[in-house]
């Protein structure tokens, strides 16, 4: 592989980024410089430094992006603007949405391009919670928040799973609910079928990963590997 490349990939910069370090000789190869970007390095056994820090490669790349409204979770789009082309500085080129978010839907998506991942995530089998801040158009009465604990008929073959719902304080119609699953419309049916109307929805949470709320909406960063972990977690509030 080029020592560019695995740079770039390693995430400490975009290509021409790592192509200024490669040339200002903070990269070393086994404890020499190189200066060359195209250098052919061997991914086993080649210890490469920046300022003399290891550099780690990364086969994959994992991103949490806060999704604005307006644009859709696709890799491609002929008409609305897409998530992927709001990671305007990277140079991955397999990149794609774990899942959908509604275009009208915002918070936190992650990107990646490793398909494992994305299917742990997605797989109904694993039961990876997904937690929303839902904004309804009224108040949710206890019997209506019994029902859709217990889980409810949306339409489809089966019920849904059981969901958590927790009123957010001193704001009576912003309710947290976490689910289990990732059913198509599936919050916005969910309150439809207790009669509300969802007017804004945010995810918040992946498994026990949070959305970063420093992130301004359509603003991404790469995740750590403890986030990644995270991701595989029960919410730890629950
Ligand atoms: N449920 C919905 O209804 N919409 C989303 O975007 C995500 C979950």
């Amino acid at each position: 592989m080029r020592l560019d490349k695995y740079l770039a990939d390693s995430g400490i910069g975009t290509r021409s980024d790592v192509k200024e370090l490669i040339r200002k000789g903070r990269i070393t190869l086994n404890g020499e410089t190189i200066k060359k970007s195209d250098y052919k390095i061997d991914l086993e056994l080649d210890r490469i430094c920046l300022d003399s820090v290891p550099v780690l490669y990364q086969k994959y790349a994992y991103y949490m992006l806060n999704k604005p409204a307006g644009v859709v979770s696709a890799t491609n789009d002929n008409v609305n603007s897409t998530v992927i082309e709001l990671l305007k500085n990277e140079n991955r080129k397999n990149l794609f949405p774990v899942g959908r978010l509604d275009k009208d839907t915002t918070g936190l998506l992650l990107i990646t391009d490793d398909g494992d991942f994305a299917h742990k995530i997605l797989s109904p089998r694993k039961h990876i919670s997904k937690t929303y801040l839902a904004q309804l158009d009224g108040e949710l009465n206890e019997s209506d928040r019994c029902r859709l604990e217990q889980g409810i008929d949306i339409g489809d073959d089966k019920i849904t799973l059981p969901a958590v719902l927790k009123h957010e304080v001193n704001e009576s119609n912003l309710i947290r609910i976490t689910i289990m699953e990732g059913r198509y419309h599936q919050v916005k049916r969910m309150f439809q079928a207790v009669d509300r109307c969802v007017l804004t929805l945010k995810r918040v949470q992946i498994g026990d990963l949070k959305l970063d709320e420093s992130l301004a909406e359509g603003s991404y960063r790469p995740l750590t590997r403890e986030e990644i972990a995270l991701c595989f977690e029960r919410p730890s509030a629950l």
